[in-house]
């Protein structure tokens, strides 16, 4: 009987169940609500199914970085709060209320154009002021932060819903840096109270501060990498029960054999050093596979050189060692085959980068396979 994946030659597949059961995980450990950070395209993992998942796991907020990711999640059907962490042009404000959209405001300007769009429709926009606690990107200063969430609050084209901080270090589990951040907040959080204002929404830790820093998860914890079953980093494992959610796959289209001194691939940085035989595999920087001496693949559970230079499109395997390889084969670039595995985190280091950056430069080409699922389809509530 044929397979779903017997259509396609490169494919990601994705367990939306594993994603359900991060959320939940998250949920267990913080005790606080959940915003699924969705942005990049679910981190590659496919922004709609990964915002249905959350939703139907019990996440009360999607997170996204541009008001376009927030659009399409509201014209699929999805619920839930939505929050834009980024930048949103004032000329879309009108589009954010539409959709009941939260905003983030981050400079006088930027509240001051929201307000003037907001007035001049008579609209009110749901708005979450951001504080530079220390982070060094976006954000009010803490010192000018009461004044003008005052400001906020007063205003009469917006309701300041929430105010929120990002940590530089919070994937350094004693990071005194960390700590200050918090300290900071504190204060300002203490300030706003004394002159009235405590707005719905505190938030401010990542996946790595959720797990890391329980003193800061206020009302909320905004959770990405974590809800993928990735660790935040090497210092920053995920605790027990996380489960990987992606696994990069693609299939065996050639098998040749070759003699002594023959050049593989673009530049023939590659010569057989025998008669050896070589497979092509359908997957190449094109896909987000980068071009890096030392790639590797599992096929029949080994783990096997990827030679010469990756193509836009293929790559070359070395298949002496696996004389059962034949073609149409399962090759996992990213995930486990009879015992054997290659992880995000694996490839990243060899690449040199962290595995945020591997997950959401895979390719949108690669389709996006989710076996089983009810949330991939729309009906998670039937
Ligand atoms: C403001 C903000 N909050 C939360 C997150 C989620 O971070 P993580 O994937 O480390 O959980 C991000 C991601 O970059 C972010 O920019």
């Amino acid at each position: 009987m044929d397979t779903e994946t017997d259509f396609y030659s490169t494919w990601l597949e994705i367990d939306l169940d594993a994603i359900k059961n991060n959320i939940q995980r998250i949920q267990e450990l913080t005790q606080t609500a959940v915003m699924a950070v969705v942005k990049a395209n679910g981190y590659g993992h496919g922004l709609v199914e990964v915002a249905r998942t959350a939703q139907a796991a019990g996440a009360i907020w999607c997170g996204v970085s541009r008001i376009e990711e927030a659009k399409t999640l509201r014209q699929a059907g999805i619920t839930c709060r939505i929050m834009v962490l980024g930048y949103t042009p004032p000329k879309r404000v009108p589009e954010a209320v539409a959709e009941n959209i939260s905003l983030t405001v981050y400079t006088p300007e930027l509240a001051t154009a929201y307000a003037l769009e907001a007035e001049h429709y008579g609209f009110r926009l749901h708005v979450h002021a951001k504080f530079d606690t220390g982070m060094g990107r976006l954000g009010f200063f803490p010192d000018e932060g009461v004044a003008f969430a005052k400001w906020l609050h007063e205003h009469p084209g917006l309701e300041l819903e929430g105010i929120f901080t990002h940590f530089a270090k919070a994937d350094e589990p004693d990071s005194d840096e960390t700590d200050k951040q918090i300290d900071r907040f504190e204060i300002l959080i203490q300030e706003l109270a004394a002159a009235g204002i405590r707005p719905p929404w505190i938030h401010a830790c990542n996946s790595a501060g959720a797990i890391n820093y329980p003193r800061a998860r206020y009302d909320m914890v905004r959770a990405g990498i974590a809800i993928y079953g990735l660790n935040p980093s090497e210092q920053s494992p995920l605790p027990e029960g996380f489960l990987p959610a992606l696994a990069l796959k693609a299939r065996l289209i050639s098998i040749k054999d070759y003699p002594a001194g023959h050049g593989i691939s673009y530049g023939h940085i590659y010569h057989t050093k025998k008669q050896e035989r070589i497979g092509v595999v359908p997957i190449g920087y094109a896909d987000g596979f980068r071009r890096h001496p030392g790639n590797y693949a599992l096929i029949h559970g080994k783990k096997v050189p990827i030679l010469g230079k990756v193509c836009m499109d293929q790559s070359m395997l070395a298949l002496d060692d696996v004389p059962e390889a034949r073609i149409g084969d399962e090759v996992i670039l990213i995930g486990s085959q009879n015992g054997n595995q290659i992880t995000m985190d694996d490839l990243a280091a060899d690449w040199g980068t962290c595995n945020y950056e591997v997950v959401t430069n895979l390719a949108t080409r690669v389709p996006r396979i989710y076996p089983g699922s009810k949330e991939a389809q729309g009906n998670e509530n039937e």
